[in-house]
């Protein structure tokens, strides 16, 4: 049964208008290079009207994946399909562990805290996972490939791609591991402290180190760029014409990347420039 006829899941008219308004979302970030103005995490601002970081996040990433999934299950029913292709379900398994990670299990587990963020953050946030999710959810559930036969001869980039997106989640996960790190370590100075005093232990709430392991040493946002390596794979299992996949990607560049060079700005501010030294912002030795 359809929870919203004609949107959810989506009729082919919206499908196509979805995907054809979604290429446009790069218009709305570029707003991010000329404003500075960012209210969530490193630059959040005080404002009664905020959301808690870490359920805003759980809230805002799980449209998507929840999307595709619903699609994946009622879409095919009502095209009269009785099953879909095995690459359909590889690329909606890679899509689905993703965002089980950054929404369910980052935020809610593993973070030892995040920063408040502004409604209008995750209106744009939800915003951009409704028309991702719809986007894809429509190509992978019926109006994309639809036989084993439209993936026949594409096995070895649809492996690379595999490989690439695996690599890159890891190296995303990794990377903010390390971040998580810098509160753990906090966390554990201050208790020990607070123990020695008598006192109850601080919150590690925005305490912010230069972080130097792994691609940190060349970047100041390697779980950006691994993440992009991540959509890249992700991408090339689909193959050059799954539009979806590419809009995916160049939407998620189009808002990280302002967001990292103004973060480069934030970490200079905040500790120098002799302290970031040579490291770029998100692309080792260019940006
Ligand atoms: N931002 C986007 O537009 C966007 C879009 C798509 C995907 N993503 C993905 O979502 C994930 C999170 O994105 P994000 O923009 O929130 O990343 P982020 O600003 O780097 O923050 C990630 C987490 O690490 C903490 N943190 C960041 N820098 C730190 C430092 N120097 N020292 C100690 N803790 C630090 C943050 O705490 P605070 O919250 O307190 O700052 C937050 O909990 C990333 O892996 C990214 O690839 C982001």
């Amino acid at each position: 049964m359809a929870i919203m006829p004609g949107l959810l899941p989506p009729s082919r008219e919206t499908w196509e208008t979805a995907c054809t308004l979604f290429k446009f979302f790069p218009v709305i970030t570029a707003f991010q290079w000329v404003l500075d103005w960012y209210p969530q995490g490193k630059t959040s601002t005080e404002s009664r009207f905020n959301i808690s970081g870490k359920w805003g996040w759980a809230t805002m990433e799980s449209a998507g994946f929840m999307t595709l999934l619903y699609t994946m299950f009622t879409l095919p029913k009502e095209l009269g399909l009785d099953s879909l292709p095995w690459g359909n379900w590889t690329m909606a398994g890679c899509f689905v562990i993703h965002y089980i990670y950054r929404a369910i299990i980052s935020p809610l587990f593993l973070n030892p805290s995040m920063s408040p963020m502004h409604p209008l953050v995750w209106i744009l946030a939800f915003t951009f996972q409704m028309f991702n999710g719809i986007s894809i959810a429509g190509y992978l559930a019926g109006y994309g490939p639809t036989s084993d036969h439209d993936w026949a001869g594409r096995y070895w980039s649809m492996e690379i791609g595999l490989v690439m997106w695996a690599w890159g989640l890891l190296g995303n996960m990794f990377h903010e591991d390390d971040l998580r790190e810098i509160r753990r370590a906090a966390d554990r100075t201050q208790r020990r402290e607070a123990e020695k005093q008598g006192k109850p232990a601080q919150s590690v709430d925005k305490v912010y180190m230069i972080p130097k392991n792994g691609l940190f040493q060349y970047v100041l946002y390697a779980h950006y760029l691994c993440e992009w390596i991540e959509w890249a794979g992700w991408w090339m299992i689909g193959g050059w014409n799954c539009i979806p996949a590419r809009t995916f990607l160049v939407n998620e560049v189009a808002t990280m990347l302002p967001r990292a060079v103004q973060g480069k700005r934030w970490y200079e501010k905040k500790f120098g420039k002799d302290k970031v030294g040579n490291r770029k912002a998100v692309i080792p030795g260019l940006v």
